[in-house]
């Protein structure tokens, strides 16, 4: 009898490729870069910082201190900053008609931060009520209904007039049926062609914000109410894909998944189907529950952070956007 010969056990070791620090850089399939990073900042109408006691770290900036960090962000080279307003309490209103107040917070911050640092930074700016609303949902509500054309209507007075402040992008994070058409339709027609579209197209209705909504102040209008009728459930992964391919199709020039971490399955499945832009939302409720454990001695702060913003980037994200940014970019320096 003869047999085949036998091959060295084992003929293949894995552990070769992994065995000295050059060989695993040279192997590496994916690399998180300054660059891949998006800072979220908070800002209120006054000066100086109000820390937000659920996300450690993150503070509320009035608005020399919000053109501050923006040149800070560009000392980093962090691309994009994303500016999310705490809105006094005495705008908010049923109709949450200072969204569409050429003179508001963010428009206002936006100028200002464009005055400072022109092009070197982009300057992303979320399109949705909450901020503005007395009940806390992203559009208006007609006898205890979200309603989806009507609202279209205000997210679009929203995005012109926070694209004549000067920003860059208009993120819509609204989830209304539509929006995007209509979005660029108006940009479009106010002279604006040139402002670029960020769809949170696959933005599911998370426990994960909890946090946010601190820090913007919208947690106490909504109270026990939920956005279920317009944010997607946890359970889908295919109506993901079709919210994308809509947005798509109505001029989205990139898209968000959002929260991330949860959903990193939606981020590699949305960037392997479409091959556009595809960013990833490390939201609030994520960044918490990090701190908190690195805060409590549990983890290590910064090797969590940069192993959860890397695994963003090997499902297939082009860019994260997280409030580890400042911190990240740090570390990339
Ligand atoms: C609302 C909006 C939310 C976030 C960004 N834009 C919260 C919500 O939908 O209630 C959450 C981001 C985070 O948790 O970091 N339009």
């Amino acid at each position: 009898m003869t047999f085949p010969p036998r091959a060295p056990f084992p003929a293949t070791r894995l552990r070769r490729v992994r065995a000295h620090d050059w060989a695993r850089r040279l192997t590496s399939e994916s690399s998180l870069s300054v660059s891949d990073l998006i800072w979220p900042l908070f800002v209120f109408d006054g000066s100086g910082t109000q820390p937000v006691p659920s996300l450690p770290g993150v503070s509320r900036l009035g608005i020399t201190q919000a053109v501050e960090a923006a040149r800070r962000a560009v000392d980093l080279g962090i691309p994009a900053i994303a500016l999310f307003p705490a809105t006094d309490p005495s705008l908010k209103t049923e109709d949450a008609r200072e969204a569409f107040n050429a003179d508001n917070l963010v428009c206002r911050v936006t100028r200002e931060i464009k005055a400072a640092v022109g092009d070197a930074l982009g300057v992303i700016l979320d399109v949705a009520l909450d901020p503005y609303s007395s009940h806390g949902q992203d559009g208006l509500v007609r006898d205890g209904q979200v309603v989806n054309d009507e609202t279209v209507e205000v997210l679009c007075r929203q995005s012109v007039v926070q694209a004549a402040a000067g920003c860059d992008v208009i993120a819509p994070s609204d989830m209304m049926d539509g929006r995007i058409g209509s979005i660029r339709q108006a940009l479009d027609a106010a002279g604006h062609a040139e402002v670029q579209i960020m769809s949170y197209a696959a933005k599911y209705a998370s426990a994960f914000y909890g946090p946010f909504r601190d820090a913007v102040g919208s947690a106490a209008s909504l109270g026990a109410a939920d956005k279920k009728t317009y944010q997607q459930s946890p359970s889908q992964s295919n109506e993901a894909i079709h919210e994308v391919a809509l947005d798509l199709a109505e001029g989205a020039d990139s898209v968000m998944v959002k929260p991330g971490m949860p959903y990193l399955d939606i981020v590699a499945r949305v960037k392997q189907t479409f091959g556009v832009p595809t960013f990833a939302y490390q939201v609030s409720g994520e960044y918490a529950m990090l701190r908190a454990a690195a805060d409590a001695g549990w983890l290590d702060r910064d090797a969590v952070m940069m192993e959860s913003l890397l695994a963003f980037k090997r499902a297939g994200a082009d860019g994260i956007l997280t409030y580890f940014a400042e911190a990240a970019a740090e570390r990339l320096q």
